[in-house]
């Protein structure tokens, strides 16, 4: 059934789009797309191709790495999900690889500063080097919990998560060598993904939010390095929340920033942004995604170069910082890489080796989650520690299907001969069993939180 859209939204996209409104509408009918972004490492693993595993409709021509699918099959029904092997992505929004791939450094400092459920962040992890950083943040408190799920399944030790807002990042100036900030907006360029968003659409979403998003900017901006880029990003169509703001870097910021085009992205159907709204002309080199031009949902790009320093407003610091200790840890399991472990508010996190390098800056961020949990002073497993890219040298215990979603459920498929054994299915690992109690018994220890659910943190 065709969603009914708000006419206000109708009248002007067919200002905007004029001759192609009807193709955009019919385009509104039709379902979602869905990509897959293999895990670069784990998927290798399983040494199938994506078109073994999926019914693939073709690649992500901005990203060949992913696929198209043909339809959306039931996540929950396939355990390689669970174990990290793959994310589930919308296909306009995997440009920010396309993008981090031309200008990002792979050994650099990267922040995401509206982070969850963690879709983007997942891509940038993904093509940074273990010298490289990640540091993500959402600040609403119910949606923080899907980006920690979901960076704890990618694995990997070069990340932290804060559960903040844009103004943790403003108090490190001109750190950061790339900065993204896919802002919260009226989400029209999700409308045929979720309907249910078309309810909460007033003529006036736009407007309100464009306040937000120019605080968010200023702060992301802030924490850039002069000569680091700023990718400013919406899943909008409202030219108040794009090519406004976009102008907005420009006629604020004068010298110290440059409006980067990208015109190899026309190739692929992405078209320019618009060079006039509301009588305003608009000079800052913006890209749109219309969902009858690409397989993908509406997805709107700017990006920046700083090139001067930004001199911030006085701000008061909203938050405290990360107070931590090194930490000798035992474990009873042996890890095959460098690393170090620190310890904070009682949690053991794994860092990666060369931490020192971040550690003044990691201390003055309110980190919540740093590289991934492990487990010290318990012979229970960190679940994090048996989805790590590196994992743990212990037993393995290949997995059949119905066997791997009994122990996603929380069961027992198998008993063990060691202590310790990962658990794996077509060679991902999942999780762990161990061995505890008098006398010993194998047991399941993996958290609730991801345990199979039908309802993913996508
Ligand atoms: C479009 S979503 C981000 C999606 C995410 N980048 C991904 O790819 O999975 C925008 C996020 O910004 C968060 N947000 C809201 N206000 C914010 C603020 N002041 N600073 C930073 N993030 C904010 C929202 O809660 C929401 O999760």
């Amino acid at each position: 059934m065709p969603i009914p859209l708000p006419s206000q939204f109708l009248k002007r996209m067919q200002k905007i789009l004029g001759e192609e409104f009807k193709g955009f509408l019919d385009a509104l009918n039709e379902s979602p797309r869905t990509a897959i972004r293999p895990h670069p490492i784990k998927w290798s693993w399983t040494q199938r191709s994506l078109e073994e595993h999926f019914s693939v409709e073709g690649r992500v021509p901005w990203f060949p790495d992913a696929v198209v699918l043909k339809e959306k099959p039931e996540f929950w029904r396939d355990p390689l999900f669970f174990g990290g092997a793959y994310y589930v992505q919308e296909p306009s929004g995997l440009i920010v690889s396309h993008v981090f791939k031309r200008f990002g450094k792979p050994d650099g400092l990267v922040a995401d500063v509206c982070g969850a459920p963690g879709g983007k962040s997942i891509q940038l992890l993904s093509l940074l080097n273990d010298t490289g950083f990640l540091v993500s943040a959402e600040p609403v408190p119910a949606r923080y919990p899907a980006l920690e799920e979901n960076i704890i399944r990618w694995g990997k030790v070069n990340q932290a998560l804060m559960r903040a807002d844009s103004r943790a990042f403003a108090t490190l100036p001109n750190q950061f060598d790339f900065v993204l900030s896919d802002v919260p907006c009226s989400g029209e360029g999700m409308f045929r993904k979720e309907p249910k968003s078309v309810r909460f659409w007033k003529p006036n979403t736009g407007k309100k939010l464009q306040a937000i998003q120019r605080q968010i900017i200023t702060n992301a901006l802030i924490s850039t390095k002069v000569g680091g880029y700023f990718l400013y990003t919406t899943c909008t169509f409202n030219p108040e929340e794009n090519e406004l703001n976009a102008q907005w870097v420009i006629d604020t910021f004068g010298s110290a920033v440059r409006s980067i085009p990208l015109p190899e992205l026309t190739q692929w159907n992405i078209v320019e942004g618009l060079d006039e709204w509301d009588g305003i002309k608009i000079s800052a080199h913006t890209y749109r995604f219309y969902p009858h031009r690409v397989k993908g949902e509406g997805f709107f790009l700017a990006l920046f170069q700083k090139t001067d320093v930004i001199n911030p407003e006085k701000q008061v610091n909203a938050y405290r910082g990360f107070d931590f200790k090194p930490l000798d840890c035992q474990m009873p399991y042996q890890l095959p890489f460098e690393h170090r472990v620190i310890e904070s508010q009682n949690k053991q996190f794994i860092v990666p080796e060369w931490f020192d390098k971040i550690e003044a800056m990691v201390r003055k961020l309110p980190i919540k989650y740093i590289g991934q949990e492990v487990a010290c002073e318990t012979n229970k497993p960190a679940h994090a520690t048996a989805l790590l890219t590196n994992p743990p040298l212990t037993e393995r215990i290949p997995l059949s299907y119905d066997d791997a979603m009994k122990y996603l459920k929380g069961n027992v498929p198998r008993e063990i001969s060691d202590k310790y054994a990962l658990v794996e299915y077509l060679g991902v690992p999942l999780g762990w069993l161990y061995k505890s109690g008098t006398p010993p018994r194998t047991k399941n220890p993996i958290p609730q939180t991801f345990r199979l659910k039908r309802s993913l943190p996508l």
